[in-house]
């Protein structure tokens, strides 16, 4: 499973990248909203720190397909060929979609409640589909179940489309993502960090410098002592 960060704080982001294994950035509208900044000066950062391999998702925000695919022109030519174009997947959106995928366009299928929609995201090319965790549940059915199904329905239709997960609150909706072998899923800095945060684990690494130190002396080490 692939593992991004949905955020676009440049500082977070340097700071997630330094301590774990990260694959790219997505971003939406309302998390650029958030910086109060240009969008493509805040994007270019994200870029220039991650690099031109690391996959790199910007959202469209037009309602019609035309507006979409010129979006995501100048999203190419500012951010470079690793950058995944975010459509809605809606009916302007599975337009797009399609005249994206003839122009060899990555584009990830967003906004995705319910399997057809990522169903039909996948036969218009989207290389993801991101189907919204978290807000699912909030509506009262299950977001891990709908990615599951998702990713095997691409399964059994021979799709190539992969599950990029998005909107989690908690680490227990990823590790079950990630168990069942979903292809992707992007996470915020705070439920990053929260993954393996665990008091038990603080302790015994705690429990082991001391011992070391009461053997060695205080501050001593396997490179000091
Ligand atoms: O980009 C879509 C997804 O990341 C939304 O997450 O936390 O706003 O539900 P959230």
């Amino acid at each position: 499973m692939k593992l991004m960060i949905d955020d676009a704080h440049i500082d977070l982001i340097q700071t997630i990248y330094e301590y774990y294994p990260v694959d790219g950035v997505t971003t939406n509208p309302t998390i650029l909203a958030k910086s109060g900044r240009n969008p493509y000066e805040i994007l270019k950062e994200i870029r220039a720190f991650i690099g031109e391999e690391a996959q790199l998702h910007v959202q469209a925000v037009s309602r019609e397909a035309a507006g979409m695919i010129e979006e995501a022109h100048r999203i190419r030519e500012e951010l470079g060929e690793n950058t995944y174009v975010k459509i809605p997947a809606l009916k302007e959106g599975f337009k797009a979609m399609k005249a994206l995928y003839a122009e060899g366009i990555p584009v990830t299928a967003t906004a995705v409640y319910m399997p057809m929609q990522a169903f039909l995201a996948a036969k218009c090319g989207a290389s993801y589909a991101a189907p919204y965790i978290n807000r699912i549940d909030n509506m009262g059915y299950n977001g891990i179940q709908v990615a599951k199904n998702i990713h095997d329905l691409f399964k059994n239709n021979n799709l190539k489309t992969e599950v990029l997960a998005a909107s989690f609150k908690n680490s227990q909706q990823l590790l079950e993502l990630c168990e069942y072998g979903i292809g992707a899923s992007t996470v915020a800095p705070d439920v990053m960090e929260g993954l393996v945060k665990n008091q038990a684990v603080t302790s015994a690494v705690e429990d082991f410098i001391k011992d070391f130190e009461g053997l060695t002396g205080a501050g001593r080490n396997m490179s000091s002592c």
